[in-house]
């Protein structure tokens, strides 16, 4: 593997997830792969999540693991081409990205959308040209429109904790007070429409993801409908995609509580992190043996240490 944005990178995805689950058996079984290679994760909006279990899973392959929060440590970026800097960005993405590509033999990048222009963040401009210019394998960290090693860590968890062979798995969108990226809802539902799972979307009238992310899923409005007898329950909040990055009025009665929770007595309830609490998601489920979320970030290892074993094992 060379390049990791989305489920359409992965060659044969059960064969990942299998992988993964090893790892988890055996996290140092490959500690001499990556010895010598370095990984360099570069950062330009905050995380913890995958910042901390990228680095663990390069350093279980014995890589040497550089993290740069380039936004607050880096020069600031020019990323647009065919400009004259005479403001405030100092340094170029080609240069910036070049020189990174010199010094690491696999980048990771994260690279939030503004969500102001939803064409620039869906061409995925910034991360697009990461790619193009450090010239080296680069794993996403999260983009724009797709989050695919949390995806692939959720896809595990899924695998993991299944009691049957073809579970119930639903998205539901979740209230929140800021607009936020549709990148983890795209990316959960493009790598739930390739995995072997029933798969239902439930959102308010207006939330409708891009029809590219969403080719196989069941969408309903009406949530204690799509709720009714899932194994997984997926809580997440996303801003519009038309209008583009929009809060819609209202919907703050979609928020998860155990109540909901009557028509699913067995649904196990995952959210990537980071949840505000009883906004997003209420604390009586938080605190309550139906929420897998902490199990969820913990596969979070597993998943990008099975990637970055996939594409030391193609240098
Ligand atoms: N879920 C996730 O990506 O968490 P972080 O933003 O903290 O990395």
């Amino acid at each position: 593997m060379k390049l990791f944005t989305s489920v359409n990178d992965v060659s044969d995805v059960q064969q990942l997830v299998a992988e993964a689950l090893q790892l988890k058996q055996n996290p140092f079984a490959h500690k001499h792969l990556g010895e010598n290679k370095t990984l360099c994760l570069v950062f330009l909006n905050p995380s913890l999540r995958t910042r901390i279990s990228t680095q663990k899973a390069g350093q279980n392959l014995g890589m040497n693991v550089i993290v740069l929060n380039i936004d607050k440590e880096g020069w600031a970026l020019e990323l647009q081409d065919g400009v004259i800097m005479n403001g405030t960005t100092v340094e170029h993405i080609r240069e910036a990205a070049g020189v990174m590509g010199e010094y690491s033999d696999i980048i990771g990048v994260r690279s939030f959308p503004g969500l102001k222009n939803r064409e620039e963040d869906y061409s995925e401009m910034i991360f697009n040209k990461f790619v193009e210019f450090c010239k080296v394998p680069v794993v996403s960290l999260e983009s724009a429109t797709r989050h695919p090693l949390q995806s692939l860590a959720d896809l595990v968890t899924i695998e993991e904790l299944k009691t049957n062979d073809r579970p119930k798995v639903v998205l539901t969108w979740a209230p929140h007070i800021k607009p936020l990226p549709q990148a983890v809802p795209n990316s959960f539902a493009e790598w739930m429409c390739k995995g072997d799972v029933d798969f239902v979307i439930a959102q308010p009238a207006g939330y409708e993801l891009s029809k590219e992310f969403t080719n196989g899923a069941t969408i309903t409005h009406n949530q204690d409908e799509a709720i009714k007898d899932a194994d997984f329950i997926y809580v997440k909040n996303w801003s519009a995609y038309e209008p583009y990055g929009k809060i819609l009025p209202g919907n703050e009665d979609w928020m998860l509580t155990l109540d909901k929770l009557k028509e699913a007595p067995t649904a196990k309830v995952m959210h990537c992190l980071p949840v505000r609490r009883d906004l997003e998601l209420s604390s009586e489920i938080l605190d309550s043996d139906r929420s897998v979320v902490i199990h969820e970030a913990g596969n979070r290892v597993w998943a990008a240490q099975a990637v970055l074993k996939q594409m030391l094992e193609a240098l």
